[in-house]
């Protein structure tokens, strides 16, 4: 959660406290996980009396373990390092097996006991997803839910389910062991500093939230474009494709970021509850909306990905034409894009509010003036632009469009932007789990993104559009909008913005 103040030091009252990682052989732990909290650490923010544990079936030494984590972290030198690393360790263990997790939970309780004998877990299930289910019961036969002597929590990394019924089997058993608040399903992007100011820019300032609305607003676009292939993910990402793999969480969470209502506080419960309401009034696609509604690509080359099956469907790229069906939205187009093989990484939203009802100046024929545009760039060069029209000085009434810049890199020089995964270890950490996604939201995501997917699985369904990587996606795309009379607008790299 954001607070107020330069530099947030955890308080841990003296517990002593563990981080179980499972699956700790995993990538996620070296390139995510191990940055994060050693990061966290030379910052003095995580507990006095804080414990590392990874787990995995690999048998290691404690040693090799710190070893390999540091491999995987550029400025891991010197005597930070060293002190840092006295707080890993190793265990070796299936962590589907409540024997092992027994022995485990005996391990932890050699470790300083802090100053009041009480020990917390987090445990974080950096695992493939068939193991999450396992992992759970696991946990629980082995005694390590009860909150016998401090608290338990559990972190769910993504994908939560495949579909809406997966997930709430998943979202059930999960609840079999753990109440909800004990619960921290990732998404990643909420992490991500420039999300979060999504919300401090609408609810922390006046001059924006009156005009957030169908009245003023003409159409939003969402932007996630990643340049980088499939790679050795094909097997994962053949099952998923990207309504499932960026859709389903990623981007409906920043759609339920600009659309929520503004919540009665800034606490999880609160925020979710607008997030919730927000999902809920998404328009479900019937089977001609989604003839109508989606444009899919998948990138030349794809099926020779390991992992891939020959002849796939799996779409790498999707546009999206959605509605919000409340007073707040009725009848604002929200069009959303991702893909993968694209030109460039960029993550971005575009407001664009309605033209003036009644142009005053001379216009020259077939001369469209629009509406202003409010680009929020998530990443990378992150911030913010404010596009409206200006007269041309020494010139007739000659109009061009200008532009109002924030830019993180100037206005907060000094500071670098961590990495999401900081902002959420030290958040379950904490027990806030403002930036987590409730077992609802999750749900309600699904079943905005099956329909669609289902959709798209039945026979005679359109095959995804080929395109090149390094190009925008496929080029129907432009006539999911051209049909609206409308284009995807230029976006953050395009008109130059924080270069
Ligand atoms: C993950 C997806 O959730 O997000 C990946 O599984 C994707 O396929 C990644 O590459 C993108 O995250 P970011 O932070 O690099 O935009």
């Amino acid at each position: 959660m954001m607070t107020s103040g330069p530099t947030l030091l955890h308080d841990d009252g003296g517990d002593a406290t563990a981080i179980v990682i499972m699956g700790a052989s995993g990538n996620l732990t070296r390139t995510k996980l191990a940055p994060a909290l050693f990061s966290l650490y030379r910052k003095g923010r995580l507990p006095d009396h804080l414990h590392i544990v990874g787990v995995a079936r690999d048998v290691m030494a404690d040693e090799e373990f710190r070893d390999a984590l540091r491999g995987s972290i550029p400025d891991a030198d010197g005597g930070e390092w060293d002190e840092f690393a006295t707080r890993l360790t190793y265990a070796t263990a299936d962590v589907t097996s409540a024997e092992a997790l027994k022995t485990l939970y005996q391990r932890l309780d050699e470790f300083d006991p802090g100053e009041n004998g009480k020990l917390n877990c987090l445990y974080y299930l950096a695992l493939a997803p068939g193991l999450y289910e396992p992992a759970v019961t696991a946990l629980s036969e082995a005694g390590m839910a009860d909150e016998w002597n401090g608290w338990r929590r559990i972190v769910i990394e993504k994908p939560f389910g495949s579909d809406l019924i997966t997930a709430q089997n998943l979202n059930h058993h999960v609840h079999s062991v753990f109440r909800e608040e004990q619960v921290y399903r990732i998404d990643h992007y909420l992490g991500k500093e420039t999300v979060q100011n999504l919300m401090v820019f609408r609810f922390a300032n006046s001059i924006f939230e009156p005009i957030w609305n169908r009245n003023y607003i003409d159409q939003v676009q969402i932007t996630v474009a990643e340049d980088v292939l499939v790679g050795e993910r094909g097997e994962y990402y053949d099952r998923s494709g990207v309504l499932k793999d960026m859709f389903q969480n990623h981007l409906l969470q920043l759609l339920a970021l600009i659309t929520m209502d503004p919540p009665y506080a800034f606490a999880a419960d609160a925020l979710r509850n607008e997030k919730v309401k927000a999902l809920s009034a998404v328009r479900r696609m019937s089977l001609r909306d989604v003839r109508d509604n989606v444009v899919i690509g998948q990138y030349d080359g794809y099926h020779y990905e390991p992992g891939v099956s020959p002849g796939s469907h799996t779409p790498t790229y999707a546009a999206l034409r959605l509605y919000v069906d409340n007073w707040r939205w009725h009848g604002v187009p929200f069009y959303l894009r991702s893909g993968k093989g694209l030109s460039r990484k960029t993550t971005e939203m575009i407001i664009q509010f309605r033209s003036p009802p009644h142009m005053l100046f001379p216009v020259p024929d077939n001369v469209d003036i629009p509406g202003n545009t409010l680009s929020i760039c998530v990443q990378p060069n992150e911030g913010m632009r404010l596009e409206f029209q200006s007269k041309v000085p020494d010139a007739e009434l000659e109009m061009k469009p200008v532009s109002l810049e924030f830019h993180y890199d100037e206005g907060f020089s000094g500071i670098n932007l961590p990495d999401a995964y900081e902002r959420l270890l030290l958040d379950a950490l904490e027990g806030d789990a403002s930036l987590f996604t409730r077992s609802d939201e999750i749900e309600l995501a699904w079943s905005i993104i099956d329909p669609i997917v289902h959709g798209l699985d039945l026979p005679g369904a359109p095959a995804p559009f080929r395109y090149l990587p390094g190009m925008d996606g496929p080029p129907n795309s432009e006539e999911l909008l051209r049909s609206d009379n409308r284009r995807w607008l230029p976006g953050c790299v395009e008109v130059g913005y924080g270069i």
